[in-house]
């Protein structure tokens, strides 16, 4: 998709144009057009007081031929503007690219203008309307014959006058574009079944795109990550016909201080092992990889954004099956830092994956190192889908993201790693044991299992497995991948100096 950036004069050039209005701000909106020149309204006034339309959340108001001050015009409501937040102009802006693509529109406008909120950065907004627009466009028909040729916009125009220079516009337009683009690509991957995703063709699907942007990738087959000792990678992988695989993407310039480690889970499949998975559980696991997607493309973000910081993604790949050769629940390992571990349950996988991944990152000395996981189901029960959690072993760190998070509206929930929990995890006969107490605090069990491993480097851990799967096609949501976390994390990373 592509977008144009312009100013006041683009209105009336434009066949349909996009007017976003919070609640009982009409007056507001449509001075906006006076103020630049647009007196011939009054059409547009009548029809708007006939209609009722007030601006409510979730309401539009359609007005084909209106010719002033564009042609057609689409106005969409937002609701309270002392409520709004970067999610409601997401999902807005999509709805609206939605509606209008139907109506087999190519080509639309969108003003910024009217969404000038107090508690809002204009860049912010900008930045938002670009990726809500490239998200609600999103869809996947790779596996289907008679897909119908999608009617998609092909090019959006930005209307901004007062918000921000044209420069600094056109900065946040590919900022949005950037976010937008990964997170459809993060779609991408969550979405291939697991038949078609396999360890060794994640790592090049990977490697390809890190290639194309000059990234460094290297892929750890079976016989390096025996030989570097990966005892829970391996363990996993035991399952499974399919060999395991390690992903080490590195962006890296002497000129940046802060080093940032990102580690993803990446089960291509989870059925549980052993320890099986009921089938209605099983159904969605496919996309038990999309921590490693998501890390994957934040590298990927960060380097086309020139952020000033050098990132190593840690991606851990394997399927988790039941075969003959399967871990049993009883079996102890050990992982790549030495520590042994008693696996009671074969489904608490992604723990014994990371264990490594985060044992590899404190080899490397990063300042930071974020893991990213769906981990426990029980952060469902904890969140429903409105926040993942994050824990760590760095308040600042935590605190950090979280103000992120809430600005970007990609929500994240503390809980705590309190040293009680320690005895939760301790094993008859290992180290420690891979689950806590049945039915109790299974979210911060696995972070507390993960704390173990990360030897005294901040750490934050977040659990996507409350968010990261939409179960609704709905504004700039598909029934499938969120892409949660990486607007959270991105944002905190253009913090760093
Ligand atoms: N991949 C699952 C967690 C999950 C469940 C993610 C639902 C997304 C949606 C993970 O490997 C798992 O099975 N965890 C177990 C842990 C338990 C055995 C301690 C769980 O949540 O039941
Ligand atoms: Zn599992
Ligand atoms: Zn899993």
């Amino acid at each position: 998709m592509r977008f144009t950036v312009k100013d006041k004069d683009a209105i009336s050039d434009s066949k349909v144009l996009i007017v976003p209005i919070y609640q009982d701000q009409i007056k507001e909106a449509l001075q906006y057009f006076v103020k630049y020149g647009y007196r011939r309204i009054t059409l547009l006034e009548n029809s708007i007081a006939t209609h009722h339309f007030k601006g409510e959340e979730g309401t539009h108001l359609y007005l084909a031929a209106i010719k002033h001050p564009a042609e057609n015009i689409l106005l969409y409501g937002l609701g309270d503007m002392k409520k709004v937040h970067l999610g409601k102009i997401r999902q807005a802006i999509a709805s609206c690219c939605k509606v209008l693509a139907k109506l087999r529109f190519k080509d639309v406008a969108v003003v910024l203008d009217t969404l000038f909120a107090a508690k809002l950065l204009p860049a912010d907004i900008a930045m938002t309307v670009v990726e809500g627009a490239i998200l609600g466009q999103y869809e996947f028909t790779k596996y289907k014959n008679d897909a119908k040729p999608q009617d998609v916009l092909g090019h959006v125009t930005v209307i901004g006058n007062t918000m921000l220079s044209q420069h600094d516009l056109r900065k946040c337009v590919e900022t949005g574009k950037i976010i937008g683009e990964a997170i459809n690509d993060i779609r991408d991957l969550g979405l291939e079944p697991g038949n078609q995703l396999t360890p060794r063709i994640f790592a090049e699907r990977i490697r390809d795109v890190a290639k194309g942007n000059g990234i460094d990738c290297d892929i750890f087959s079976k016989g390096k990550i025996e030989s570097l000792k990966m005892g829970g990678l391996l363990a996993v992988a035991q399952g499974s016909s399919e060999e395991p695989r390690f992903v080490v993407l590195r962006t890296h310039d002497k000129s940046f201080t802060k080093h940032v480690c990102l580690v993803g889970k990446g089960i291509t499949f989870d059925s549980g092992g052993l320890s099986l998975k009921p089938a209605a559980g099983m159904m969605e696991m496919k996309y038990d990889m999309i921590g490693g997607a998501t890390v994957a493309y934040l590298a990927m973000a960060v380097k086309k954004l020139n952020l000033p910081v050098n990132i190593t993604a840690l991606i851990p790949l394997t399927e988790n099956l039941p075969d003959g050769g399967a871990i049993k629940p009883g079996d102890i390992i050990t992982t790549m830092g030495g520590r042994t571990v008693e696996i009671l349950n074969t489904d608490a996988e992604g723990r014994l994956i990371l264990a490594d991944a985060l044992h590899y990152a404190t080899t490397l000395k990063p300042d930071y190192c974020i893991d990213f996981a769906t981990l426990t189901g029980a952060m469902k029960i904890v969140a429903g889908s409105k926040a993942m959690g994050i824990m760590g072993t760095d308040q600042a760190l935590v605190d950090a993201l979280i103000i992120e998070g809430e600005r970007m509206y990609d929500r994240c929930l503390p809980l705590p790693l309190w040293d009680e929990y320690e005895e939760d995890i301790k094993s008859d006969v290992a180290d420690m044991k891979n689950i806590g107490k049945d039915g109790e605090a299974g979210t911060i069990i696995g972070g507390k299992f993960l704390s173990k491993f990360v030897n005294g480097i901040p750490w934050a851990h977040f659990d996507i497995a409350s968010t990261a799967w939409s179960l609704q096609d709905s504004g700039c949501n598909i029934k499938g991948p969120t892409g949660s976390g990486f607007r959270c994390v991105l944002a905190w990373l253009s913090t760093l100096k």
